[in-house]
Formats: structure tokens, C-alpha cells, sequence
């Protein structure tokens, strides 16, 4: 049980959790993703840091609108990230500031001083101190006012860029506030047993003995009461499970891969449902990624999980570009995985909304075209072919589905499940899921 606490054992001091905290929001409002931000934390301070940036992440449009209402211009972004993420953890009214996971509850007060502190011991903010003290001590007396001024703003309601909210609206007139909402609750540990090296019941029972709280979702999850380092589970070097969604566990299985089939994975990195495709049945597996360096983590994947052979086939290429990987030989499956705006994992990704642009959308959406109508050159007649987003806009989703059966009149339409709307909100863990769009095409022979 954790108590309030100004000055925490064990725990680094929060002026130096803020600072590089601040560091990396100043990184995402740079354009770096959160977990490339966080790799340049040191490792005493990262597990602190990286509680505070995602709650910083989940809160930065309200704190946004709330610092401009505070400050008028900026001295850098360090300090205006300094400001964001303090202001994120005395979001909630009263004495104590936010708790976050495995971090003390600190009094409102500490936080206002060790942000101080923080700018004190940092050269380029220290003649700052006296502004960032003067702000965050204005925000704490005058707290009703500054949030009566920015409560129209949709940025600080829903915490999403705004273009972001108004295509939700659109898209789901019933559904958008639910959506949104569901962004910000912190998902839980969800894993995919494998199979090939442990029963669903063998890992529950592991997990049992060590004293963690773990339940079924699904045909092989597992869903875990509480977030751990998945290195300090039962199972994890004996390659027993994958950290999978719940939602993401359905493309292999929709896909549904038999023994001897010929199946492409064309997008495949870092390689979870290419494990899932080879846990399934014995199949001769080709799986592509653009990038080379994501390649090298299926095959680090596949190794932890028993699953190398050379039955899979690992390549670094455009999957669009089918000169420069493809034998001609066709495929009796085929998952399109494909790149997408990434909308529908915001919970675990909570940054992944401040870094998309409003243009990124129909970007992403021409790509993914290009790569869908190249891959069903690869399927054979007879075969199959699953498209799936981990997005949810209709443009990346059920219009690209649509469009593509234009394309192509011989695409035959399967049951899937379409689009996947998030699940959070007040549902237990074994209920919640992020959002994905399937559809699954069958070539006619
Ligand atoms: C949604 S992720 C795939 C996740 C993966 N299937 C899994 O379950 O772990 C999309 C992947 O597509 C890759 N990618 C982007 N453009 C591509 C292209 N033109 N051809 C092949 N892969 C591409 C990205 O590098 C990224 O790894």
C-alpha cells in the first residue's frame, strides 16, 4: 500500500522524474515517439519517468490549453514541457497530486516545489524558476477559473488533437465520446499462450504459484490483474506466452492457417502475429517488413519462442514492390497487416495521437492501397487474404474495404468482424481490447 510522502524512499527524487520527464515530452512535441524518447533515460530513472510521461501524454491537451492560458510565450520548449507535465500531476482537484503506477502519492505542494527544484538545478531553465513557481502556484488558487476557460476547448476535453475528435464525431456519431474515453484508460497486460510450448492451464497455474492474478480472454490469452516487467513472469524465457491485445489475437485466427498451406505475412514486424500464424499449424511461411532493423525482432521473437525453422522465410522489403521479393509462386494466405495511423492503440501508446497530422490519415490510407492491391497479385485462386488495421478511421478501414471490392470484383467477402471500436471503459480486463479493422477477401478459383 503506498502512503503520502514528500520525500519518498527508494523512489529517485521527483525533481529529477519531472526533469526527464520533461525531456521526453519535449522529444514527443519534437516529433519522437514516446519509446524512442524514454531509451535515452537511464535505466534508475526510467520506470518513474516513464509513469509520469505516459500520464503526461494522457493529459497534455488539457494541460496544453490550460499552460497557454498561464504563460503567453514560451522561454523553450524544455520549460513549457516542464510546466505540461506538472500541470498534468495536479490535474485532479485536492491535496494530493495524481498517483501513478509503482510511484508514491505526493502532496500538491511537493510536486509545485520539486518542479522548481527541478528548473533550479538545470542551467537553461534556472532564471525561469521564479515563472514556472509564479504559474503553477497561480494554477492551484485560481484552478476553477483556468479550467472554466478552457472547457470549450475540444483538445482539452477529450485530449486529442482536435481534428482528431471531429473526424471520431463524424464517423461515430453514437460512439465517439466512448472511443475517446477509452484512449485514455491504461490497458491492461494482456499475453497469447504458445501453444507449441505451454497450455493456457500450465500458464495460469505458473502464474497462480507466483501470486499474480491472471485470467482466460479468448481462444489461448491471458490477461494479468496487474501490469508487470514481462521478463519477471513465469514463462517469458521459456518462450510459454507473447504480450498480444486481445483484439490483435484474432488475425491469425481469422486468417486461420492449415498445415501445409503456403501463407505470406506481408507486413510483419516485430512479428506477433507472425508467431501466432507459425503457433497454429506447420505451414511454410514467407514474412516481409520494409524495415530491416523491425525485421531483426521477429526473428528475436521467433527465436524466444521456438518457432525459427526453415520453413519461414524472413525479408527485408516493400511489400508493394513485388520484382523485388516475389517468386511468382502464389499464396493460400496472405495477412496485410499494413501500415496505419495506429488510431485504435492509443491506450498503449498514448502519444501516438500528438504525433499523427490531419494529412497522415489519407497518407497512410493511399499506401495502404498500393500495398493491398499488389498483395492480391500474390494470393492463388482459392486463397485467402486478411487486411487488418489497428485504426479507427473509416478511411483506413471499412471505405478501404469497400473501395478495394471496386478494385476488384473477384474479391469474394468473408465473415470478419469489420471494424473493432476500442473497449475499455468500465469493462474488467478480460472484456477490454484495442481497436482494429478486419476484413478477410477470398479470390474466387
Ligand atoms: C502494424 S505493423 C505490423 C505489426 C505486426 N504484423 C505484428 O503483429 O507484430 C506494420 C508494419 O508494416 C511495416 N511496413 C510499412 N510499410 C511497409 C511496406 N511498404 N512493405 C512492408 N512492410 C511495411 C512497418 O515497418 C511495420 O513493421
Amino acid at each position: 500500500m503506498s502512503t503520502r510522502s514528500d520525500s519518498p524512499n527508494l523512489a529517485p527524487p521527483l525533481s529529477s522524474v519531472l526533469l526527464s520527464s520533461a525531456g521526453v515530452v519535449e522529444g514527443v512535441l519534437d516529433g519522437r515517439s514516446l519509446t524512442d524518447a524514454l531509451s535515452d533515460v537511464s535505466s534508475a530513472l526510467r520506470p518513474a519517468t516513464q509513469a509520469v510521461s505516459f500520464h503526461a501524454m494522457r493529459y497534455l491537451g488539457w494541460a496544453d490549453a490550460v499552460g497557454r492560458e498561464l504563460v503567453q510565450r514560451y522561454p523553450s520548449v524544455l520549460f513549457e514541457s516542464l510546466l505540461l507535465v506538472s500541470l498534468t500531476l495536479l490535474k485532479e482537484e485536492g491535496e494530493a497530486a495524481a498517483q501513478l503506477p509503482g510511484m508514491p502519492v505526493y502532496a500538491a505542494h511537493t510536486v509545485v516545489d520539486q518542479a522548481v527544484t527541478a528548473a533550479s538545478n538545470t542551467r537553461s531553465l534556472a532564471s525561469f524558476k521564479g515563472m514556472l513557481n509564479a504559474c503553477l502556484r497561480r494554477f492551484l488558487r485560481e484552478r476553477a477559473a483556468l479550467e472554466a476557460a478552457v472547457a470549450d476547448s475540444p483538445e482539452a476535453q477529450w485530449n486529442h488533437p482536435g481534428w482528431w475528435v471531429k473526424q471520431l464525431g463524424i464517423a461515430y456519431p453514437q460512439d465517439w465520446q466512448r472511443i475517446l474515453e477509452s484512449a485514455n484508460v491504461p490497458a491492461p497486460l494482456t499475453l497469447r499462450v504458445n501453444r507449441r510450448r505451454a497450455t493456457r492451464d500450465q500458464v495460469l497455474a505458473a502464474f497462480q504459484d507466483a501470486g499474480l492474478q491472471a485470467q482466460p480472454v479468448g481462444q489461448a490469452g491471458v490477461v494479468l490483474g496487474s501490469p508487470k516487467p514481462v521478463t519477471q513472469l513465469p514463462g517469458f524465457a521459456e518462450g510459454w506466452w507473447s504480450v498480444q491485445d486481445a483484439g490483435a489475437q484474432l488475425a491469425a485466427e481469422l486468417l486461420a492457417p492449415a498445415d501445409g498451406m503456403r501463407v505470406l505475412d506481408a507486413c510483419s514486424a516485430p512479428g506477433g502475429k507472425t508467431a501466432h500464424l507459425l503457433e497454429l499449424a506447420d505451414i511454410d511461411l514467407v514474412a516481409l517488413d520494409a524495415d530491416g532493423e523491425r525485421l531483426e525482432r521477429v526473428e528475436q521473437n521467433l527465436d524466444r519462442l521456438g518457432l525459427a525453422s526453415d520453413r519461414v522465410h524472413l525479408e527485408a522489403a516493400d511489400a508493394a514492390d513485388l520484382d523485388a521479393w516475389w517468386d511468382g509462386k502464389p499464396f493460400d494466405a496472405v495477412l496485410a497487416d499494413v501500415p496505419c495511423t495506429a488510431s485504435g492503440i492509443v491506450r498503449r501508446h498514448p502519444d501516438i495521437r500528438w504525433l499523427r497530422r490531419e494529412n497522415d490519415v489519407r497518407r497512410t490510407a493511399t499506401l495502404q492501397a498500393r500495398i493491398l492491391d499488389s498483395l492480391w497479385k500474390t494470393v492463388a485462386p482459392g486463397g485467402r487474404l486478411l487486411y487488418v488495421t489497428c485504426s479507427v478511421f473509416p478511411i483506413e478501414g471499412a471505405r478501404q474495404a469497400l473501395e478495394f471490392m471496386q478494385r476488384h470484383p473477384e474479391a469474394q467477402r468473408l465473415d470478419a468482424p469489420g471494424q473493432l471500436l476500442p473497449v475499455a471503459l468500465d469493462a474488467t480486463p478480460a472484456e477490454q481490447h484495442d481497436g482494429f479493422f478486419y476484413a478477410l477477401f477470398a479470390k474466387q478459383s
